[in-house]
């Protein structure tokens, strides 16, 4: 029987707030509800991606500004920082019109969905991390997408304009609507969720 380690339960709890922030657009705020609701039961197949990736180091500096935030965006940097050994990471090599070396300079990590920290295929809630000036590739996918920023970052859906959206900020991806997004001069770190 598995049991929710308390760290984990911590960070769900924390990014169930964030997820609700008013800078959010109402449809993500409304998809989050959903995915959070899934993640009140616990689950884990225990299949956690071991493999580790050049861009797993640069989550340190990329939650370094936030440590000492008194905040829901300290508090969520923190309980990543404690979590780290423990999310399971996987990399995007597909879709279009992506930097050059994207594939080494990015890095995604599952904390609750498949190969993750808690490995289940209902939901998924973790995190991309850019390393600077990096472009992340075109794609989309069928489950409807939030996000929530803890770094600068610009985003693009569709054939818009980019756009950041603000630390704290985020957006919502309709269903296999085309998005990506591409960091500055420092590293791109947003958390995700995704109702399956
Ligand atoms: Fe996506």
């Amino acid at each position: 029987m598995y049991r929710r380690p308390a760290n984990l339960e911590l960070f769900i709890r924390i990014a169930r707030n964030l997820f609700q922030a008013e800078a959010l657009p109402e449809a993500g705020r409304q998809l989050a509800v959903k995915v959070f609701q899934r993640l009140d039961q616990p689950s884990d197949d225990g299949k956690r991606n071991s493999e580790r990736y050049p861009a797993c180091d640069l989550l340190a500096s990329a939650l370094a500004p936030l440590l000492n935030d008194t905040s829901d965006l300290g508090d969520v940097a923190r309980a990543i920082n404690v979590l780290e050994p423990a999310i399971g990471w996987q990399r995007r090599t597909s879709g279009l019109n992506g930097s050059k070396d994207y594939v080494e300079k990015h890095v995604n990590g599952m904390i609750c969905g498949p190969g993750g920290m808690e490995s289940r295929y209902d939901v998924q809630l973790g995190f991309s991390l850019l390393a600077p000036h990096t472009r992340y590739p075109d794609h989309h996918h069928p489950p409807e997408e939030a996000y929530v920023l803890l770094t600068a970052g610009e985003f693009r859906q569709r054939n818009g304009d980019w756009f950041d959206p603000g630390i704290g900020g985020g957006l919502h991806n309709t269903r296999n609507s085309v998005h990506a997004m591409r960091s500055g001069t420092t590293p791109l770190l947003a958390l995700w969720c995704l109702l399956v």
